[in-house]
């Protein structure tokens, strides 16, 4: 006990074998010297409750939660972060010293820290920001801009109706849905593009958006992160334009989940990056 004892985490999803969670975990937990695993935890959507209260019982300091389990799993905390509950899902669960289950989002936090990382000085509130999508993770982005000030966010989205349900429900002062046809037009005074959805994606077609009209300046970003360099981050290369791959999200939005399971901020590294860029 004390100082060397074993600390357990994982991540929970169905399937879950892609995931590169633990990659970055266990890089972190061997760096800092703690003896200890974060592991795969495969868990089939009817046992997902077994397994999230079995945690407390087996020493588990919390997990993440990974596709199809990051709405059902919120139902089932004792605590949920304002922002989690705003968005509707969480990412990470700690067990309390108590036993008890908190909740958290941590995607959009991470998501804002991969922009920083390029644009220091980067505003939420500069210019009109374009969202892309309306899944899961747009909504995590969006109430995290949303957090950081954004004052217009244009949504777009295949679906009109999905992205009008985002509007209503996160804040339709600051969010408006346009017409998917418009969305090359509405390029031409934004600050910031995210495609949010799996367009674009190893295996998938790219979005189809032509992003000539930006201004010289606006930052053109990508939540995918296979292949880092997406045909969307290759056109705004080509344009002039800086460019944001998923990988930093990724990255970003595992480090409060190590400190409130361990108790260590920890760092986002090049040795930890092309460790991932090899799994
Ligand atoms: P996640 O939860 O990971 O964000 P999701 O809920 O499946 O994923 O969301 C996928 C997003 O990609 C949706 O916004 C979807 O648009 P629809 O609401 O119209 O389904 C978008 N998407 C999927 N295929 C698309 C395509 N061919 N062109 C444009 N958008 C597409």
């Amino acid at each position: 006990m004390g100082v060397n004892k074993f600390v357990m985490a994982g991540v929970m999803g169905w399937p879950v074998a892609h995931s590169r969670s633990p990659t970055i975990h266990n890089f972190w937990i061997k760096q800092y010297g703690l003896s200890g695993a974060y592991g795969f935890f495969p868990v089939p959507p009817d046992k997902l409750e077994q397994a999230i209260r079995g945690m407390a019982a087996l020493g588990i300091a919390g997990c993440n939660v990974t596709i199809p389990h990051k709405v059902h799993a919120l139902q089932f905390m004792d605590w949920v972060h304002p922002s989690a509950e705003k968005i509707g899902a969480i990412n990470t669960i700690v067990v309390q010293p108590d036993g008890s289950l908190h909740g958290y989002n941590n995607d959009g936090y991470g998501y804002i820290q991969s922009l920083r990382e390029v644009q220091s000085n980067w505003q939420a509130h500069d210019k009109p920001i374009v969202v892309i999508g309306a899944g899961g993770a747009a909504r995590s982005i969006l109430v995290a801009l949303m957090s950081e000030g954004a004052t217009e966010i244009r949504l777009l989205n295949r679906t009109l109706e999905n992205a009008r349900t985002l509007e209503k429900e996160l804040g339709p002062q600051v969010i408006k849905a346009y017409e998917w046809d418009q969305r090359h037009s509405l390029l031409s005074d934004c600050s910031l593009v995210i495609n949010t959805t799996s367009q674009g994606m190893e295996g998938y077609p790219p979005l189809d958006l032509d992003l000539a009209p930006l201004p010289s300046d606006a930052v053109v970003s990508d939540i995918i992160y296979t292949p880092l360099e997406t045909p969307l981050l290759k056109q705004a290369r080509l344009l002039g334009l800086p460019t944001i791959n998923g990988l930093g999200m990724l990255l970003h939005q595992a480090r409060p989940a190590f400190r409130s399971w361990f108790g260590i901020d920890p760092l986002v590294t090049d040795e930890l990056r092309n460790k991932l860029l090899k799994h």
